[in-house]
């Protein structure tokens, strides 16, 4: 694992290989399974159980005895712990086939144990956290990937550091799978089936490219000054039939939650949730990216995808393997890159018309939007739409805007996806129409924001905006 500390604009350097462990136990490093000061409750440590536990099931494995009870009681040893794993069980007792089970036991489990056994000498050093405030990029391989996934799927990290900062502590989520394998809602077992898939396909045939996750602080002085900005809209393409995910070569938005993943190790499973169960890779930035703040983004640069999915929330189901054959760069990572950016959650949907409100969504999307441009050879579009709106109870036609003007902000063309929404497609696209032809500018729209915070009540943002000019604004603004 690297991470470029000191200038944040150059390429990541290459990655630590194998080698022997070297232990990091601080607040910036994640803490590992294999470190010696990973400790039982009476202080012993907790490695050599974890190695005897997991032997045992890779022998009962070798020998073609391992049940599902047996994959229970390693992890329940390993932790000293009773972890229920209902969801576990319905996958590999019910929903799998005998075949599908047996294969899973005898050949893509013993890999499983061996990736989580090999760790330390996968990964030779803690990875890097990216806390709060730092630009810092980090980079693994697929192959370390693999191993710290294991290492989650037998519940295996000790706790992670809580610091607290500006009065208030942030915690890294919990990167163990126990959550996710209880009995609870029907999406648990069809996430497992995806992370399952990726583990089988790993197991069988171990890709050899790398990824990164980056951070990203907006300096302050960087923040627009919208009130001022002549910034003409920036082109846009509306459309309602695709996932933000089918946009190749695009920056692809995840709809994030500031701890980046959000419900994903639990019941969770809308945008964020698919995403990150389908390219197993990114549950990574879990473990290594501190709560986002205001200012803040995470990159997640060249995962894979591994398995496809119908339906969506309640419905969502496994669907398929995926072989993915987006290009890779001379690096190894693929060209995908997907920024993670975390909407207010409005408990209460009034509240998101405060200015103050809109001013931090603004400030979000822009730095979102606004990778440092070493990072990317050109200022490729962005493909996003419903941030904000769904779990979060975000005003689709106010998010609309508040992403145009940023994407304008910083020049790059938007592709929005409406998500089958025929009626916002439209409407969004008449009022674009309206204020593009009449030559408007961010700094209006600034001043449509700051008039509709005060007239939200009598309609809609698109018909605030179409019963006022561009050229009445400017006279009374001027
Ligand atoms: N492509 C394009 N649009 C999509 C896709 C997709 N693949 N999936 C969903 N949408 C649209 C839907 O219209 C959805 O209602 O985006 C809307 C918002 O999606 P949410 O995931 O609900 O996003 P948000 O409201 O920002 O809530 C974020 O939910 O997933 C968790 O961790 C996340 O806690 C965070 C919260």
């Amino acid at each position: 694992f690297k991470y470029d500390a000191s200038n944040p604009n150059l390429d990541p350097e290459p990655i630590h290989g194998m080698g022997n462990y070297h232990d990091i136990w601080d607040d910036e490093h994640v803490r590992m399974a294999c470190s010696p000061l990973h400790l039982t409750n009476d202080r012993t440590p907790r490695w050599p159980i974890i190695q005897s536990a997991l032997a045992e099931l890779k022998q009962k494995c070798d020998e073609k005895i391992a049940t599902v009870n047996d994959i229970k009681i390693a992890i329940d040893k390993s932790n000293g712990t009773n972890f229920e794993i209902g969801s576990l069980q319905q996958v590999l007792n019910q929903d799998y086939s005998d075949d599908q089970r047996a294969y899973f036991m005898s050949f893509t489990l013993p890999k499983m144990v061996s990736f989580a056994l090999e760790v330390g000498n996968i990964c030779s050093q803690p990875p890097p956290l990216l806390n709060i405030k730092t630009n810092r990029t980090v980079t693994m391989s697929q192959r370390q990937a693999a191993s710290l996934l294991a290492c989650g799927f037998f519940c295996i990290f000790p706790h992670q550091f809580n610091r607290k900062i500006d009065n208030k502590y942030h915690s890294y989520q919990s990167f163990n799978f126990n959550h996710l394998f209880r009995r609870g809602s029907a999406c648990q077992p069809e996430k497992l089936k995806c992370i399952l898939h990726y583990f089988k396909r790993v197991s069988e045939d171990m890709p050899k490219g790398v990824f990164s996750f980056r951070r990203f602080s907006l300096p302050d002085e960087w923040i627009p000054k919208w009130k001022e900005s002549q910034a003409p809209l920036c082109k846009i393409h509306i459309r309602t039939d695709r996932s933000i995910e089918e946009m190749h070569g695009l920056l692809q938005v995840d709809f994030a939650n500031e701890y980046i993943g959000g419900g994903v190790m639990r019941e969770g499973i809308t945008q964020e949730e698919i995403r990150f169960t389908v390219c197993p890779e990114m549950l990574i930035s879990i473990l290594v990216c501190e709560v986002m703040l205001s200012h803040e983004c995470i990159l997640l640069i060249g995962c894979e995808q591994f398995t496809t999915y119908s339906g969506y929330a309640d419905t969502f189901k496994f669907k398929d393997n995926f072989i993915d054959t987006t290009p890779k760069e001379s690096w190894g990572r693929k060209l995908c890159h997907v920024v993670a950016m975390d909407a207010i959650e409005f408990k209460d949907p009034a509240t998101q018309y405060t200015f103050e409100n809109m001013r931090r969504e603004l400030i979000k999307a822009y730095t979102c939007f606004r990778i440092p441009k070493s990072m990317e050879k050109c200022m490729f579009g962005v493909a996003t739409g419903n941030w904000g709106c769904g779990a979060f109870n975000g005003d689709l036609q106010l998010k609309a805007i508040i992403q145009l003007m940023a994407a304008s902000e910083v020049g790059r063309p938007l592709v929005y996806i409406t998500w089958h929404d025929q009626t916002l497609l439209e409407s969004f696209w008449i009022v674009y129409d309206y204020l593009a032809n009449q030559q408007a500018t961010v700094k209006d729209l600034c001043i449509y924001l700051q008039l509709y915070s005060m007239n939200h009540k009598q309609s809609g943002l698109f018909d605030y905006i179409l019963n006022v000019p561009v050229s009445s604004l400017r006279e009374a603004y001027k």
